[in-house]
């Protein structure tokens, strides 16, 4: 596991000068899911692939920017699932963005999720490590990762991040949002989940949401690389992350590229989720 950290920090570095100095403008290309790529998210994917190129024990990668796995090294144990480059069109308003990585063993599937990492790209970058526990660590001037303190999330918190097109959201949904605000809770949402998780990370709880909608029934974001990082990275911190109903660990994927409605969050909040959710 130690290599696949030294790998994703290397391409961190490199992708963070990238970010800073590189060519931010949109490549003729589309992703699988539909996206024209930025020349960086193709970029980023590439440093990505050839830092995993140098370790042993990365048997495959899964990209949102590759449109089909693509094996390494036969007899690596690992399978790294990543999003190079998450909330990419941020970019050109100056917003902070990351890089996600789920690590696999034996096949791409929540049920073989080990280990968890992100990336941070903001005024300072920052790596999340979940593995046993949940590590913050801090990029310093030698351009190595500091470890800064654990994560451990709160029972409840004080951030809500809502997101999905409102106007699609079924009458359910925006009753539980509109309870939440109704609470006390405070609007926080970037446009970019990484930062906008690490934040509720950091500030102890809370809840992001991005769910069902009628012109994304089943969500944005993808399992492979954004939805099981992130649930792994929050039920080791000590909260929770599902679907509505059930936990997104227990989620199937019949394609690489599939998408789930997801919230994570603290306990209290997500117990608030499923309690509305199971009404319905
Ligand atoms: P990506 O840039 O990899 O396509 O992903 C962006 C994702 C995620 O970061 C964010 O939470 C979500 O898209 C925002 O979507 P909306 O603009 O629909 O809120
Ligand atoms: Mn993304
Ligand atoms: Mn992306």
């Amino acid at each position: 596991m130690e290599e696949i950290v030294d790998a994703i920090s290397r391409a961190a570095v490199r992708i963070k000068r990238a970010i800073e100095f590189g060519d931010t403008s949109y490549s003729k290309s589309l992703n699988k899911t539909g996206d024209t790529q930025l020349k960086l998210d193709i970029a980023s994917d590439l440093i990505i692939e050839e830092e995993f190129k140098k370790t042993l024990c990365v048997k495959a990668i899964i990209s949102e920017e590759k449109e089909t796995a693509q094996t390494l090294n036969e007899d690596g144990k690992y399978i790294v699932g990543y999003d190079p480059l998450d909330g990419s069109s941020l970019i050109d308003v100056n917003l902070a963005v990351g890089s996600i990585f789920a690590i696999y063993e034996k096949e791409a599937d929540a049920k073989f999720i080990t280990a968890a990492v992100y990336v941070v790209y903001g005024p300072r970058t920052e790596m999340v490590t979940a593995i046993d526990d949940v590590k913050l660590y801090r990029l310093d001037e030698s351009s190595n990762f500091k470890e800064i303190k654990n994560i451990k999330l709160n029972k409840k918190g004080k951030l809500n991040a809502s997101g999905g097109t409102q106007k699609g959201w079924a009458d359910y949904h925006k009753k539980l949002i509109d309870d939440i605000f109704a609470d006390g809770y405070r609007l926080r949402y970037s446009g970019g989940m990484v930062p906008d998780l690490h934040q509720i990370l950091l500030k102890g709880g809370g809840l992001f949401s991005y769910p069902s909608t009628t012109d994304a029934p089943k969500g944005k974001l993808r399992l492979l690389f954004e939805v099981f990082p992130f649930a792994f990275v929050f039920e080791k911190a000590g909260g929770k992350a599902v679907d509505g109903k059930k936990r997104l660990l227990e989620l199937e994927v019949s394609h690489i590229h599939d998408t789930s409605p997801c919230f994570f969050g603290s306990g209290d909040e997500i117990e608030r989720v499923l309690n509305e959710y199971a009404k319905h």
